[in-house]
């Protein structure tokens, strides 16, 4: 379909799907034709703003003959069931992060790829960030010598631990959606806690970033809470090639705010990544300034008094744009995703060794690592 306009469809329309949905209606690469939300009054608003038809169940969206790609937004164990039946419904798909929550799902989502012969992008939006990416594109250069230590987080910043499963609370308190958050909180919605939920980004970018190492012994420190979920999680990752890298994801400190970070040393140079701390604007006020609109992710208001660091451009500096942008055009071109579900795979096993290596107490051998929770 060279030269093309794609015609894309949003499955889930809540903090993430509707930037989907926006960077769907907007870049020129897309046409929005459809969004789709179980909760068909969100369905309904959203489709109202793009002026495109909308549906309460995904089916409806797979039967339509003018959709050539679904974007897939919803929680986390609804990933494979959607994009199996849309990959077999002939639609090219792209999937949130993580890529599902059993590696058994992971296997039948890509072995239904590779039958039916769409192109398939595993959406994590770290590796297609203006900066991230830059970084990359350093260290193939050279730019570093040789790669030895990388660090990333990605921690929540809402300070919440124990009354505050993932900290969601506070922030679903300020947002008014503790409904729409409330499968995060659930371990079989969720299938994970915090390393699932911020630390997979990490682990994907990482993996990206070193030009996918094999994965040899994980190790993982977990900060429990009280729904079997992890608040907290620090993991160490050895790649076979003797490169090693650090994972934390945490709701339980970095309060001041969301915080994205990541360091990756050479044996000939640095490179520090920070997207919510170095934003470009600094303000001090004594008021604060409430939400100003501009984040899904990181203020609230009561971290808007004194100094603070507004987010101005999240939606492009956090990659969404750029990602979906390569997504569609590996369907018009015919081309491969760079990012693909055996990276989201990869992720999900790297995941639940650290799991397991936290119940355990002891490192994991990927070789020998078991598949489940
Ligand atoms: N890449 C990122 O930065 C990023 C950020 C947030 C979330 N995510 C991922 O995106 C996915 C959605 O997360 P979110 O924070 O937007 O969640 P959310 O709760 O804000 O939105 C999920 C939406 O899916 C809808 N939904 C539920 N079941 C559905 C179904 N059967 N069919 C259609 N819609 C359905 C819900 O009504 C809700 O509107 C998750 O997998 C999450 O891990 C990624």
């Amino acid at each position: 379909m060279a030269g093309k306009v794609v015609k894309t469809a949003v499955v889930g329309l809540g903090t993430v799907g509707s930037i989907h949905a926006q960077w769907c209606a907007t870049v020129p690469e897309s046409r929005l034709v459809a969004v789709c939300d179980a909760d068909e009054r969100r369905a309904q608003e959203v489709a109202r703003t793009y002026g495109v038809d909308f549906h309460s169940d995904y089916e409806a969206v797979l039967d339509r003959s003018d959709v050539d790609a679904v974007i897939i937004a919803t929680p986390n164990h609804l990933h494979a069931d959607i994009a199996i039946a849309a990959v077999r419904a002939g639609k090219h798909i792209a999937v949130e992060k993580p890529l599902c929550t059993t590696l058994e799902d992971a296997e039948t989502m890509i072995a239904a790829v590779r039958e039916s012969g769409v192109k398939a992008q595993y959406f994590e939006n770290l590796c297609f960030s203006p900066a991230y990416h830059t970084a990359k594109e350093i260290v193939d250069r050279g730019g570093l010598g040789n790669i030895v230590f990388v660090r990333c987080c990605e921690n929540s910043g809402t300070g919440g631990f124990g009354d505050t499963v993932l900290g969601l609370e506070s922030v679903a308190r300020v947002s008014g959606e503790a409904a729409v958050m409330s499968w995060l909180r659930d371990p079989v919605r969720a299938g994970g806690g915090m390393l699932l939920t911020t630390g997979c980004h990490s682990i994907t970018y990482i993996y990206h970033l070193l030009g996918r190492p094999k994965p040899e012994r994980v190790y993982a420190e977990l900060v429990p809470d009280g729904a079997r979920l992890e608040a907290a999680a620090y993991v160490t990752i050895r790649f076979s090639d003797g490169r090693v890298a650090w994972v934390d994801s945490s709701a339980t400190h970095a309060l001041g705010g969301f915080d994205d970070r990541a360091e990756i040393y050479g044996t000939r140079g640095t490179v520090f990544l920070d997207l919510y701390r170095s934003t470009g604007i600094k303000v001090f006020s004594q008021e604060g300034y409430g939400d100003i609109g501009q984040s899904a992710f990181a203020l609230i208001p009561s971290e808007t008094t004194n100094w603070s660091h507004p987010i101005v451009d999240e939606r492009w500096s956090l990659g969404y744009e750029a990602e979906l942008r390569h997504f569609l055009c590996c369907v018009r071109d015919d081309s491969d995703p760079s990012v693909t579900l055996d990276d989201g795979k990869l992720t999900l096993k790297i995941v639940l060794a650290a799991y397991e290596a936290g119940r355990t107490h002891k490192s994991v051998e990927m070789s020998e690592a078991s598949t489940g929770r």
